[in-house]
């Protein structure tokens, strides 16, 4: 800090070599080793180095981000990259939002049917004037062991639909069209959704930064 105020940073390099997916959901380290694959990183998941799930504590997507990728940093001695993501429902005032994890929470698991019927009934008891309009928000940490943490933020703004469609992707993606397309995430191809999504958004800004 100076007179004039923060001097700004220089964004840190990440170098090739290993680098943790502090995540334990499936959906999300498959996307990401996906996105990771062009820039000679190996990628490893927090379940393969069977690192312990940190409660998220935080009540910003930011906070939740860190904790998670500073905790998988400290314990493996690696960098670690961790995603923090919801659906934000303008209806509902933004939520699930930072919570959109906590609502397909049962006594037997995460169960998304049920996360989206919620979401669902939610804007049902709003009336039939309630808007559709949603976004997907996720912010990528960027982790390292002595401490050090980046961060980028993504969005992708869509409509939610009912009754829920498609097979391929998690969470809720079979409810979420993207704006200028009439499928679901869960309809289109991995490869469309990586062009367009929320934490390709983010990536995107990871990679101009940091690579
Ligand atoms: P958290 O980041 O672990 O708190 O979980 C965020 C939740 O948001 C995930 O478990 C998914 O249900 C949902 N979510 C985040 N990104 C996506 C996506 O790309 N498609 C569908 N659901 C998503």
């Amino acid at each position: 800090m100076s007179a004039e105020g923060d001097v700004p940073q220089a964004i840190r390099k990440l170098a090739p070599g290993k680098l943790v997916i502090a995540s334990h959901n499936k959906g999300k380290v498959r996307e990401l080793t996906a996105l990771l694959a062009p820039y000679g990183i190996e990628p490893v998941s927090a379940a393969d180095l069977d690192l312990p799930e940190p409660v998220e504590t935080g009540t910003t997507f930011f906070a939740n981000a860190e904790l998670k990728a500073r905790s998988a940093a400290d314990l493996s001695g690696l960098p670690a990259l961790a995603d923090d993501s919801g659906l934000c429902v303008d209806a509902l005032g933004g939520d699930p939002g930072v919570y959109t994890a906590d609502w397909a929470e049962t006594a037997n698991g995460r169960d998304w049917a049920l996360a989206m019927r919620k979401v669902e009934d939610a804007l049902a008891a709003k009336g039939p004037d309630a808007g559709r309009d949603a976004h997907f928000v996720c912010v990528l940490a960027l982790a390292w062991p002595d401490g050090h943490v980046e961060w980028f933020e993504g969005r992708a703004e869509g409509k939610l639909t009912w009754p829920p469609r498609g097979t391929v992707g998690f969470g809720y993606d079979p409810v979420f069209v993207p704006l200028g397309d009439e499928r679901t995430y869960a309809e289109l191809d991995p490869a469309e959704k990586h062009a367009i999504s929320h934490r390709a958004d983010a990536f995107r800004q990871l990679v101009a930064a940091v690579f």
